[in-house]
C-alpha cells in the first residue's frame, strides 16, 4: 500500500490535517482529531458535504440522490467517500455547537458475540465482548465487520446499552431476509468472532434544561435505550417524552423497561399502525408523525432526537420545524442502509 500523504486546509479557519491517498478525506479528520459532520458514513445521507475549493480528489462511490452531478461539477464531494489525489483546501462550513462534547477519535478491536436475543418476531438484541472498554456518547454508533467468505462485512449499529457497560456493548438490530449482515442473526453462535470500529456519531444525548422529546420507529429504539439508561444513571432531571413506533403490540420490545419509566420523568407513547382485529392494545393507534403532531403544540422549547428510518425522520423534523424548533436543537440519528 503506498503511503503518500497530502495536506488538507480547512478555509477559512487554516486548521490542516493530514490524509493517505488510501484513506478517506473523514476518516483522516476524524482519526486526528477534527470533528468534520457526518451522518451514515456510507455515501447516503449527505451530511458530509463539503466544496473542495482547491486540489484533485476521487469522488468515490457516490449516487446522484446524495450528490447530484451538478454539485459534483460545482466541486462538491462526500468527503466520507473521497480520497485526495493532491493537496486539498476544503470550504469549512460547521457551525459552532456549544453543547458538543470532545471528539472521540474512533478505533479498531477485534470482538466476539456474547448473547444473541430474538426481542419480537423483528427485532434482535446483539450483544458484544470487547477486549477492553470503549468510551462513548449515548446515541452514537459503532461500525460491526462480520467476517464471511467474500470479505467482512460493515454494517453501522447504534449502541442500546449505556458508555457505563463500555466492555460489553448491546445493539437491537431489525432482521431483514436476505441482509447480509442482519440477515444471519438468528446463526450466529457466542464466541464467534467480529471486528468493532468507533465509536461514530454527533447524535448523542446533550446536557440541557429542555424538555427532551425522543422518536423512533422500530429498530431506532437503540440509540434512546442507550440516552435513557444514561440518563437514569446520570440521575438527569428533565422531562422526557417517548414517541415509538411500531406495527403490532408483539412488535415492542423492552416494554416492561419503558413502561417503568427508568426513574426518569418519562412519558412513554408507543403508537401502533398495523393493529388487526382481535390484538390487545388500548394505547394510541397511528403513526408516530401523527402522535407528535398531536401532542407538540409548540416546539421551540425543546430538544428532539429523530431516530430510525430516515423517511419518519424527514417527516418528523419537518413537523417539529413547523412547530418552531430551531435546528440547532434536533438531532438525528438516521439508519441510512449500506446497500442499495
Ligand atoms: C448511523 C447508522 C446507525 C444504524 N443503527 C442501526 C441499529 O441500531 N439497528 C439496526 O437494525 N440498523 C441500524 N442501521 C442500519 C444498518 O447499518 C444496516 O443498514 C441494516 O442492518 C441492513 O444491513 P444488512 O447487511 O442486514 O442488509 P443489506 O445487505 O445491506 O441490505 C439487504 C436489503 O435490505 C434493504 N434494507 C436495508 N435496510 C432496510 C430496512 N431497515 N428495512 C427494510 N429493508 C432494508 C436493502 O436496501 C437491501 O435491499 C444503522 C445505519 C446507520 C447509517
Ligand atoms: S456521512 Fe457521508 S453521505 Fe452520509
Amino acid at each position: 500500500m503506498s503511503d503518500v500523504e497530502y495536506v488538507v486546509e480547512l478555509s477559512p479557519g487554516g486548521e490542516t490535517f493530514n490524509c493517505g491517498e488510501q484513506e478517506t478525506i473523514l476518516d483522516a479528520a476524524l482519526r486526528q482529531g477534527i470533528e468534520l459532520t457526518y451522518g451514515c458514513r456510507h455515501g447516503r445521507c449527505s451530511t458530509c458535504k463539503y466544496l473542495v475549493e482547491d486540489g484533485e480528489i476521487d469522488l468515490g462511490e457516490v449516487t446522484t440522490y446524495a450528490l447530484p452531478e451538478n454539485e459534483q461539477d460545482a466541486g462538491w464531494a462526500l468527503l466520507c467517500r473521497a480520497r485526495p489525489l493532491s493537496d486539498l483546501l476544503i470550504r469549512d462550513h460547521r457551525l459552532p455547537d456549544a453543547r458538543a462534547l470532545p471528539l472521540l477519535s474512533p478505533s479498531s478491536f477485534d470482538a466476539e458475540v456474547a448473547a444473541v436475543t430474538q426481542l419480537t418476531p423483528e427485532l434482535w438484541q446483539l450483544d458484544v465482548a470487547l477486549p477492553a472498554p470503549l468510551k462513548f456518547y449515548a446515541g452514537q454508533f459503532v461500525e460491526l465487520g462480520l467476517p464471511t467468505a467474500q470479505g467482512t462485512v460493515w454494517r453501522s449499529y447504534s449502541m442500546a446499552s449505556p458508555p457505563s457497560s463500555a466492555a460489553r456493548l448491546s445493539f437491537v438490530m431489525k432482521r431483514i431476509e436476505g441482509g447480509a449482515f442482519s440477515g444471519g442473526l438468528d446463526t450466529l453462535h457466542v464466541g464467534q468472532p467480529l471486528a468493532v470500529r468507533g465509536p461514530f456519531g454527533a447524535s448523542y444525548l446533550r446536557a440541557g434544561t429542555r424538555p427532551v422529546l425522543l422518536c423512533a420507529i422500530g429498530s431506532g429504539i437503540a440509540p434512546i435505550m442507550a440516552m435513557l439508561r444514561d440518563a437514569a444513571e446520570r440521575g438527569d432531571t428533565r422531562s422526557f417524552s417517548l414517541f415509538y413506533g411500531a406495527r403490532r403490540p408483539q412488535d415492542l420490545p423492552f416494554l416492561d423497561e419503558l413502561r417503568a419509566g427508568f426513574g426518569l420523568k418519562l412519558e412513554f407513547v408507543p403508537t401502533l399502525d398495523g393493529l388487526e382485529g382481535g390484538d390487545a392494545w388500548d394505547g394510541a393507534s397511528g403513526t408516530v408523525t401523527r402522535a407528535v403532531q398531536h401532542a407538540v403544540e409548540n416546539a421551540r422549547d425543546i430538544d428532539a432526537y429523530l431516530c430510525g428510518a430516515p423517511p419518519m425522520c424527514e417527516t418528523v423534523s419537518r413537523l417539529l420545524s413547523a412547530k418552531g424548533l430551531p435546528a440547532e436543537q434536533l438531532y438525528f440519528d438516521r439508519f441510512f442502509a449500506a446497500s442499495a
